[in-house]
């Protein structure tokens, strides 16, 4: 099933996120519902961190008052408290006794004191507190840097129709040569890939012309966009797993519909030609 490879992100539960955000985060009975209906249809993992406002703990309800199970990932930062404290918290929050996979959410806390946050992360594991320690990143230097770091079991990178496999086939070969899991996240660009090229913010304008290309190509191979972007992420041999967010049912609904699309050849093709000149602007928090 298609869906096992789809990890529900939760950053869009806590915060009003998003690039063409017009509902705001969901109010809680709708979170459940997109929870509940997720794992039904085969979704059972959860990217959480603790910067996503209130998105732990409103799990963590749902999870005590429903009988359904989720691997949940998490995430932390080096600065304030310890790494200890912030898993424990984080557990707390969730009402769960084990994080998945636990991630640097930023690799500069990685760069500035490697060993001693590796035997931290390494301890947790020991103790049964967390199974994988994951980082997550941005650059393709990042993730060549963490594929080579023995103790790193998981990488969650970008990867969407404009940041290709042009862009990221190599680095991605790494991670996988080192039989790490590789996730990618912004498979929607933060839902920009729903808006018309002729809508963009100034700021965003040079990439209009490949956005434009996309709806044209969509429209004549009569695939709706979105499912685009998402079966390519899903087609992808070297791609684990794939993150999406939601902020509402509609959305899920349609995503995990759209999941069991099979692209052709030609559509991938097609793709692997767009080469976006400024790469700066495919990283969103250039946007603002
Ligand atoms: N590790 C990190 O540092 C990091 C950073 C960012 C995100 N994340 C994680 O990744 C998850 C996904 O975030 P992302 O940035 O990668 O977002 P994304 O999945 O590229 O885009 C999500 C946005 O696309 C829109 N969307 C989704 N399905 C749609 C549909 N069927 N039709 C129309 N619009 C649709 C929604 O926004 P609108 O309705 O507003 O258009 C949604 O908020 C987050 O929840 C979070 O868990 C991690």
């Amino acid at each position: 099933m298609v869906a096992e490879k789809l990890i529900l992100g939760t950053v869009q539960f806590g915060l009003n996120y998003g690039i063409n955000n017009s509902t705001g985060k969901p109010a809680k009975a709708e979170i459940f519902d997109i929870l509940n209906y997720a794992s039904e249809h085969g979704i059972n993992e959860l990217d959480c961190a603790r910067a996503y406002g209130d998105a732990q703990t409103i799990i963590g309800d749902f999870l005590q008052q429903s009988n359904v199970h989720f691997l949940l990932n998490s995430k932390f930062h080096t600065q304030g408290e310890s790494i200890s404290e912030q898993a424990k918290q984080t557990l707390k929050d969730l009402q769960t006794k084990q994080i998945n996979t636990y991630f640097f959410h930023d690799v500069q806390d990685l760069y500035s004191d490697k060993e001693k946050t590796l035997r931290s992360l390494l301890a947790l594991k020991d103790a049964g507190l967390i199974v994988k320690i994951g980082v997550s990143v941005y650059s393709n230097e990042e993730i060549s840097y963490c594929a080579d770091i023995e103790a790193i079991d998981v990488i969650q990178a970008p990867f969407n129709l404009l940041d290709n496999a042009n862009k990221r086939q190599e680095s991605f070969k790494r991670v996988k040569d080192r039989y790490k899991e590789l996730q990618v996240r912004s498979v929607f660009l933060q839902g920009l890939f729903a808006k018309q090229a002729a809508t963009l913010p100034d700021k965003l304008a040079p990439l209009a012309p490949y956005i434009d290309q996309v709806y044209e190509h969509c429209k004549n191979s009569n695939i709706p966009v979105m499912t685009m972007a998402l079966v390519y992420a899903l087609q992808m041999p070297l791609v684990d797993k794939v993150l999406i967010g939601v902020e509402t049912m509609e959305q899920l609904k349609q995503n995990i519909e759209a999941a069991n699309t099979i692209l052709e050849e030609s559509v991938i093709n097609f793709i692997h030609q767009i080469n976006v000149e400024d790469e700066a602007l495919l990283y969103p928090y250039n946007w603002t």
